[in-house]
């Protein structure tokens, strides 16, 4: 399975003093010299993380692909069109949530999407839907035009360890097997963590997960030891 890694948080943590620390670019470059198989940023209407010129930047240096993740705007159209980079994966947006809360609605605006996608991949890039793993969402997918869907895998990480995992991940094995008989092909992201991935190797279809917090997170617990040596080896 594949890794494609979101680093929005590391814009956070950058845009939290206005300066140009931590270098999202430099961490892209980790991400992809580690292993990563893409990088994910999500630039949002708001701009809260990453920025405009974050996605031009990345699309010169990555050496794997960039993932632009995206509502149905016509900004964010231009955008990807000038930009182009080579997966985009469109998402639902609301201004007032933290993070990305459900899947994309598909089926009750089938032509709207469809008209959406198709410029897009027109101009060669390759289009994922994020949408949840219900039948009538992966149905209307597949008629969009896009090639992948990225199935949400929120309430599976939310139930992981309580009763309901096992209902989430069967919705989640469900989702997966119709999409690919309908001829998409498959990731799955959002929530996933050390502990819940495991699971994932449970769906076969599954091509690339998109991990973005709990990476990010490990990642300062990683490197907070040596963050303090240091300083205090410079100033003792
Ligand atoms: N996939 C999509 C479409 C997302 O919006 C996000 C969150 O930005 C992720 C994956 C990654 O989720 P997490 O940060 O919880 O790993």
């Amino acid at each position: 399975m594949l890794l494609g890694v979101n680093i929005d948080h590391i814009a956070t943590l950058r845009n939290a003093r206005g300066g140009l620390e931590p270098n999202l670019i430099q961490a892209a470059l980790i991400c992809e010299k580690a292993g990563a198989d893409g990088i994910t940023v999500h630039l949002r209407e708001d701009r809260r993380h990453t920025k405009d010129n974050d996605v031009i930047e990345l699309k010169k240096v990555l050496k794997t692909r960039l993932n632009l993740e995206m509502a149905l705007t016509d900004e964010m159209q231009k955008i990807a069109l000038a930009v182009k980079p080579e997966c985009v994966c469109l998402v639902p947006e609301n201004r007032q949530e933290v993070t990305t809360e459900g899947g994309l609605e598909v089926a009750s605006r089938l032509e709207f999407v469809k008209d959406f996608v198709k410029p897009l991949v027109e101009a060669g890039i390759v289009v994922s839907l994020f949408i949840d793993a219900d039948k009538e969402q992966v149905e209307a997918a597949a008629k969009t035009g896009a090639q992948f869907i990225e199935l949400h895998t929120g309430k599976y990480s939310e139930a992981w360890g309580t009763p309901e995992e096992e209902l989430e991940m069967n919705n989640l094995k469900k989702g997966a097997a119709l999409a690919h008989r309908l001829g998409l092909k498959v990731n799955a992201g959002h929530g996933l963590t050390y502990e819940n991935v495991r699971r994932m190797h449970e769906i076969p279809e599954l091509i690339e997960l998109n991990i973005g917090h709990n990476i990010i997170a490990r990642a300062v617990f990683d490197g907070l030891e040596k963050a303090v040596i240091d300083m205090k080896d410079l100033i003792k």
